[in-house]
């Protein structure tokens, strides 16, 4: 099949809510008359205060018609007609995901923070990180080194087969979940792809990963594959399975990368349910390393997996947090010719967190971070010019010493309760599909994560401590912070999607 597709450089937009919206903003936000709600989310972009909060809240309707309305905002640049993308979003209902994180990557904050993990299928586990000192296990890496050097290396096999089990995916389902992304550390697909590489434990590996696509097809669920953990890191965080204060960029494999994406894309080509994936997670790399690596990433994921069927994810990351939106990555990305452009059924995967929100958005007050804030950043999800998933979002505010987390530490349990119910249900409106976005739409997003660290024990330097519940969906459920029929929508699966247009045009979403 043609994998270029021609696209006049500058060919309309099709009254795409989000490309009007982005030309307002970088094109026409200086101009005279109707710049109101443009010129004031410009300005947030660039400085994100409390006060430019309120001045885009009050300049702006509630789903961006005012970055919408004037008709001379028609063509951008970047503004990407992607008809493949369109029609694949169209096909399915919107994402209700989770994530299954720290199963395939062990992050120690999230599986490491106590002795013991919580599991659907045997309760209480123990970690894998039980019994290491957290200055020196900080990491998969570095606890998987220590737990080699102790014989121990069964503990990391005996909780891969516990934490996530095919009871988790029937209950996911049972919960109104209709997808899940699944972050995936390279040494899961392939341990030796670098030479030099004697760390990581493979284990049973891809087995992991053939259990979750089929346990997930059996209940109804589609999976978003996603390089979590690159060969070299993409980062030194250890969301990486490495925290490496050295890491440089020049440290990330992207040949080595591109194979491990091409056996996945080639291992599940065939699996209906499988209908998305992930370059590679949060990449602290500079775009003149990512534009390349996209590219022949695309390629070879495209020999396998037809445009037709799965979205290539590319998330747009910055470390300044919710500023991500603000790089030029998508920009470049959108405007030259390779990869996005070129490329048939390129989706954007946004990361909206509020725990770590610079210091003068986390010293706003509660009300503002989990009602306004939250409206704002959403609005932001339609002005990248392409369809946008929220592939990680929790309901993890600010910590102590903050003044939003010392004002939500200082409510009584029941308000507690109340805050959290509310910014969930605002967060879920932010990142739902809106009725007049439909061209490119947003496509909903995936709870980060499935099970949430549990309180800690252990004290310590790359010890987590005190309530983590919130960063778990399963949790926020059991406590009543999101209430099931909120994040709930039909089956992915039921949807069967490759056969034909009529059979998609059937389907009721
Ligand atoms: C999710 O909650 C249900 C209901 O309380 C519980 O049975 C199950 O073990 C929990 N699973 C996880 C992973 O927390
Ligand atoms: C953690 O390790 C200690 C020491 O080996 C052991 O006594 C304890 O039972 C372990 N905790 C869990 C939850 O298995
Ligand atoms: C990247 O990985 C490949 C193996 O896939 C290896 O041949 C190559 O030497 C690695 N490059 C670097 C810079 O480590
Ligand atoms: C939180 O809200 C849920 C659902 O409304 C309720 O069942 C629970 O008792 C509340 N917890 C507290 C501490 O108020
Ligand atoms: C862990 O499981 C215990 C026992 O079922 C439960 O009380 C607790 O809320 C769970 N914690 C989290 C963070 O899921």
């Amino acid at each position: 099949m043609a994998l270029l597709k021609a696209h006049p450089s500058s060919g309309p937009c099709l009254a795409v809510l989000a490309c009007t919206s982005l030309l307002t903003l970088i094109g026409l936000a200086g101009r005279q008359g109707r710049a109101g709600c443009a010129e004031h989310v410009r300005k947030f972009l660039e400085w994100p205060t409390l006060r430019a909060i309120h001045e885009v809240r009050a300049a702006c309707t509630d789903d961006g018609d005012a970055l919408a309305a004037s008709s001379d905002l028609r063509s951008a640049p970047w503004c990407v007609n992607d008809p493949d993308a369109r029609a694949w979003a169209a096909r399915y209902a919107e994402l209700r995901g989770v994530n299954l994180g720290g199963w395939l990557l062990m992050e120690r904050w999230l599986v490491g923070g106590n002795a013991y993990v919580n599991t659907t299928c045997c309760g209480r586990v123990e970690s894998p990180y039980n019994g290491t000192a957290c200055s020196t296990a900080t990491s998969e890496l570095t606890l998987t080194i220590e737990l080699r050097a102790r014989g121990e290396l069964s503990k990391i096999d005996v909780f891969r087969d516990a934490y996530v089990t095919q009871g988790d995916f029937a209950l996911l389902r049972a919960r109104g979940v209709n997808s899940v992304r699944l972050p995936i550390g390279y040494w899961i697909v392939d341990p030796a792809v670098l030479p030099r590489d004697v760390g990581f434990h493979q284990g049973a590996g891809l087995r992991h990963v053939d259990d979750a696509v089929r346990w997930a097809g059996a209940s109804g669920l589609s999976v978003v594959l996603e390089l979590h953990g690159a060969p070299g890191g993409q980062s030194g965080a250890q969301t990486t399975g490495s925290q490496d204060h050295a890491w440089t960029p020049s440290s990330f494999n992207a040949s080595a990368s591109v194979e491990i994406l091409r056996t996945l894309a080639q291992r599940y080509a065939a699996a209906q349910n499988v209908i998305a994936l992930g370059l590679v997670n949060e990449p602290e790399l500079p775009v003149d390393t990512l534009l390349p690596f996209y590219e022949k990433a695309i390629r070879a994921i495209r020999e396998h997996m037809p445009a037709s069927r799965v979205a290539v994810v590319i998330n747009l990351f910055s470390e300044r947090g919710l500023l991500a939106i603000a790089t030029d990555a998508w920009r470049v990305f959108n405007v030259q010719l390779t990869p996005a452009r070129g490329f048939a059924n390129i989706i954007f995967d946004l990361h909206i967190y509020y725990a770590f929100l610079p210091q003068q958005l986390a010293d706003t007050s509660l009300a503002t971070v989990t009602g306004t804030l939250v409206w704002v950043q959403s609005l932001l999800t339609q002005v990248t010019g392409r369809p946008v998933f929220v592939g990680e979002w929790s309901l993890r505010l600010p910590g102590w010493g903050t003044a939003v987390g010392d004002e939500f530490g200082a409510l009584t349990p029941s308000a507690q309760n109340a805050t959290l119910q509310r910014f969930a249900t605002n967060q879920i409106r932010g990142i739902s599909r809106a009725a007049r976005s439909d061209v490119q739409p947003r496509l909903g997003g995936a709870f980060w994560s499935w099970n949430a660290p549990v309180l800690s024990a252990v004290r310590g330097p790359g010890c987590v401590s005190g309530e983590q519940a919130q960063w778990g969906y399963n949790v926020s459920l059991n406590r009543g912070w999101i209430v099931p029929s909120q994040w709930s929508a039909p089956s992915h699966v039921a949807e069967r999607d490759t056969d034909s247009d009529t059979e998609a045009e059937t389907e009721t979403h």
